[in-house]
């Protein structure tokens, strides 16, 4: 059954829009801002919006513009995976063609179409993401987790002997951009500059443009360099890709895998790191070992979807959505954060999700996210290895004081204090390694790193579990077989 209310841009000239439709009339019952004010409390705003007007509700952006969330876990689903009916093309956008949507709309980044795979459908999203995909799949994951590992070593040397970090700008937003250099191509302009301009181009301040073009230098340095001489790397493979990518094409495809590697990742890594650090259940579960980190990982995914929104699909006819009417020309919101908590998947938000992956956080159908396995193996990996070398992390501000930044598309951590025992550095081309703690603190046991005493000189070392490969330890009795565990786990580290 459909709702009464007509198309929700209510620009049909013949009959205009009938008393009561929610798009002219604000607040409850009707249509609310999801900016602004109204919106501080964007998760809270959400359900109410679910109360009010059930799985699919109109909502208001920037200057007023229309727009439908769909709040629903199936609807979302039902939303990306039907591209006959849904685009993510904006140009059939309505308010877009009527000159509703101003060149300065601060969404516009989000909203102006681009000659990129995430814009495209039918044979041409067919063409661009053949290639990327292509290219991804000729990464070497074991060397991926080489990367992971000795960059998350290098990141805790950086701060291991000082007691106190700040995770977000000191780890978090760091790691994923020192992997996705060395995936693309580039290790060479990973650096404080290259992690500060993409957060600055991501935020949209006063110096984005200048940000922003200091990242498009570096990839069109990159995409000429392969051009003329391919090695194997992404950026070679997308270049060389029978789909023939031009060099602008090329180009526009780093930027998207680059910040969405980049900002996703870093919000995983943040978000689940709070989690470990504040919520007792999961610290008690990794402590306890049963949850190991990956699946934490995944348990964050669901309550914390790192892209809270995605802007947008557009209907490409007239159909029905969650019983609401959808026009040709509406446009909606793809939204993983609150269809994860729709009650009708969750009716208890505090149950584990362990073993399940059907969350939101990746989208689906023809879009759905090409890098999800290198995304969680940046997570695993880094958020493992951190945990296992600073064994007694702790918060170091009360949890009130946390503070988040909130958009319509994402919600990040603005800073995660942790303090800890000074620890010394280690080699970053070795699994990281406990160091012992004094008797009286008690170590993490994070499930799939054992967090018992290590000597720094790996010559007759106790070996660590390597991440998510149980493994039992050997006894002291077994010398010979103990120098070949450790052997082959270093081999496992460096990924040979
Ligand atoms: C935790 C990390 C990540 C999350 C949560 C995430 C999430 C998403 C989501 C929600 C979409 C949009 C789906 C849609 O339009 O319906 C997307 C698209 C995309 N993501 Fe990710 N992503 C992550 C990491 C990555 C990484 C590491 C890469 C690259 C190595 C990547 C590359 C892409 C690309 C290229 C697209 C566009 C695909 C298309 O439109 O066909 N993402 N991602």
């Amino acid at each position: 059954m459909t709702s009464e209310s007509p198309s929700l841009t209510g620009t049909d000239p013949t009959s205009g829009p009938p008393p009561g439709c929610p798009a002219h009339r604000l607040g409850p019952g009707g249509v609310h801002r999801i900016y602004g004010p109204d919106a501080e409390d964007l998760g809270g705003l959400y359900e109410r919006l679910r109360e009010e007007h059930g799985p699919v509700a109109p909502v208001l952006l920037h200057d007023d513009v229309p727009m439908w969330v769909v709040l629903g876990h199936a609807e979302n689903l039902q939303l990306v995976r039907s591209p006959s009916q849904y685009t993510r093309d904006s140009r059939i956008w309505t308010p877009l063609r009527e000159g509703m949507v101003k060149p300065d709309h601060p969404l516009m980044p989000h909203i102006a179409w681009q000659p990129i795979c995430s814009h495209a459908e039918g044979d041409e999203h067919e063409r661009l993401r053949e290639a990327v995909t292509s290219a991804m799949a000729t990464i070497d994951h074991r060397s991926v987790r080489r990367h992971i590992g000795r960059h998350t070593q290098g990141l805790v040397n950086g701060f291991c002997e000082l007691g106190r970090a700040e995770l977000v700008s000191q780890f978090a937003e760091h790691l994923p951009m020192a992997v996705m250099c060395e995936v693309l191509g580039m290790p060479e302009e990973y650096n404080d500059r290259m992690v500060q301009a993409a957060r600055d181009a991501l935020k949209g301040t006063e110096t984005a443009i200048q940000s922003h073009t200091y990242v498009m230098d570096a990839l069109s340095r990159l995409t000429a360099r392969r051009r003329t001489r391919p090695e194997d790397d992404f950026t070679s493979h997308l270049i060389t890709h029978p789909a023939g990518l031009t060099d602008d094409e090329v180009r526009e495809h780093l930027r998207l895998v680059l910040f969405a590697a980049y900002e996703a990742t870093a919000n995983l890594l943040a978000n689940a790191l709070r989690m470990v650090l504040t919520e007792p259940g999961f610290r008690a579960q990794l402590n306890g070992g049963q949850m190991t980190v990956p699946e934490a990982i995944e348990q964050s995914l669901w309550d914390e979807p790192p892209f809270s929104t995605v802007l947008g699909y557009y209907a490409k006819q007239d159909t029905e959505l969650g019983g609401r009417r959808i026009r040709k020309g509406d446009g909606l919101l793809f939204a993983p954060a609150p269809g994860n908590v729709d009650p009708r998947v969750r009716p208890d938000l505090s149950a584990s999700m362990q073993g399940n992956r059907s969350h939101l956080a990746f989208g689906g159908g023809p879009h759905e996210c090409p890098g999800q396995d290198i995304g969680r193996a940046i997570a695993d990996v880094g958020v493992d290895a951190l945990l296992t070398r600073l064994s007694d992390i702790q918060l170091d501000c009360p949890e009130e004081d946390l503070r988040w930044r909130s958009s319509i598309a994402s919600r990040h951590l603005v800073a995660l204090p942790v303090r800890f025992e000074p620890k010394p550095q280690q080699d970053v081309d070795l699994p990281p390694r406990a160091v012992p703690l004094p008797p009286q603190r008690s170590g993490w046991q994070v499930g799939t790193l054992s967090s018992d005493p290590v000597p720094t000189v790996p010559a007759q070392p106790t070996p660590p579990r390597p991440p998510h490969v149980p493994q039992a330890l050997p006894s002291p009795a077994q010398p010979a077989r103990r120098r070949g565990v450790w052997r082959r786990l270093v081999d496992w580290w460096r990924g040979e």
